[in-house]
């Protein structure tokens, strides 16, 4: 087990959460492999100490999409965030932006748009998926424009939704599904109050406030079935290249050629990403795909990745193979559910201070300074 703040949050998440909920966040498709792949692979770069090169100031601020940042980090978009603590999305970007960093809300997201945008002082990010109902999208994009989003991450590696067997196991689908969630809810009692009781609405804002009628979590992963679009190609996005006016990051690249593909389409920005693990168990880690890609495309848009990232030796190590920022996902919903937005405050100057410890000790004052020199060859 690899010791870090985010493992310490998970355990407590494990304590506090209704199981159905732990596991969703927790787990990955099928085995699991890539998923356990993303974190050791991560941790198996060995980062270059140098001694003596005046590290008296460090600085981890950047900038991403004319955007500053305190340090290279963003909240990953994250489906039911607002399960794992009340109005889960609203606490992790007040605590994002107290930060100096954001959240990128997800379409999935418990709290609507408007309800994320109206409490932070930021931008936030808004992502989004490929649904069937191109009328959801317009109408998501509108929105999202109108609430002061310039970034839009467009995630494309959901065409199906991966197998996830946790989930029959846990109770977030299977038979009985109803009355486990409701008999887990019962024997968690902190969850119970705080998300169960006084987190409600429990729906997927984004799409209830559009359809005019709620989508209970009870549908969710049905909804997600026969509402994605598998049939999607690039032609079929160019529309949104027209209408949105803001910057466009593809997240879910995997291979170099998709992220050429991505610079021709005119991409703003990729993310690489196997989505945590979440979708095809057996495809490459992002540390070990990320490289080629920075070869091939880092100059020609904004470079991002995610998947694996637990610290912030971690964001040292993703800077060091070529990517300007990364999105961290489990590391920052662990913390919520254990902790709240404090737990995400926390996890985030944690994840400040360990930055600063390896940049100092890889003789990096800035993080410009890092490249593939930080590491070992
Ligand atoms: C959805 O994006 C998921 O990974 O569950």
């Amino acid at each position: 087990m690899i010791i870090s703040a985010s493992t310490d949050y998970r355990e407590a998440a494990r304590r506090r959460l209704p199981p159905f909920l732990f596991h969703y966040i927790d787990g990955g498709a099928y085995a699991e492999y890539t998923m356990r792949r993303n974190v050791d692979d991560l941790a198996e770069l060995a980062l270059r100490q140098r001694i003596l090169r005046n590290v008296a100031d460090i600085d981890t601020s950047t900038e991403i999409f004319g955007q500053k940042l305190s340090m290279p980090v963003v909240l990953a978009p994250v489906g039911l965030t607002g399960m794992y603590a009340r109005r889960g999305e609203v606490q992790a970007a007040k605590a994002a932006t107290a930060k100096g960093i954001t959240l990128a809300l997800s379409t999935m997201s418990v709290c609507p748009i408007e309800e994320v945008a109206s409490q932070v002082d930021a931008p936030i990010w808004f992502q989004l998926y490929v649904l069937r109902d191109r009328g959801f999208m317009r109408n998501a994009l509108e929105r999202a424009q109108a609430a002061g989003v310039k970034n839009l991450v467009f995630t494309v590696d959901l065409p199906v939704p991966g197998a996830r067997y946790r989930d029959a196991h846990s109770g977030m689908s299977g038979h009985y599904g109803p009355a486990r969630r409701l008999l887990q809810a019962m024997t968690h009692p902190r969850w119970a109050f705080d998300v169960g009781l006084f987190g409600r609405p429990h729906d997927l804002g984004n799409v209830t406030t559009y359809l005019g009628k709620p989508i209970g979590l009870a549908d969710y992963i049905g909804w997600i079935a026969s509402n994605f679009d598998p049939s999607i190609s690039w032609k079929d996005i160019e529309w949104i290249r027209d209408v949105w006016k803001g910057n466009i990051i593809i997240k879910g690249i995997l291979d170099t050629e998709d992220a050429r593909d991505a610079v021709s389409f005119g991409a703003d920005g990729i993310v690489v990403s196997n989505h945590g693990g979440r979708q095809l168990d057996g495809v490459l880690s992002t540390t070990r795909a990320l490289p080629e890609i920075a070869d091939a495309v880092g100059d020609q848009l904004t470079l991002m990745v995610d998947s694996g990232i637990r610290s912030g030796l971690d964001v040292v190590r993703m800077l060091a193979l070529g990517a300007k920022g990364v999105l961290i996902g489990r590391a920052f919903v662990y913390a919520l559910a254990a902790a709240g937005g404090a737990g995400v405050a926390n996890l985030l100057d944690l994840f400040e201070k360990e930055m600063r410890v390896a940049m100092a000790l890889t003789g990096t004052r800035s993080i410009s300074e890092i490249t593939r020199e930080s590491l070992v060859k």
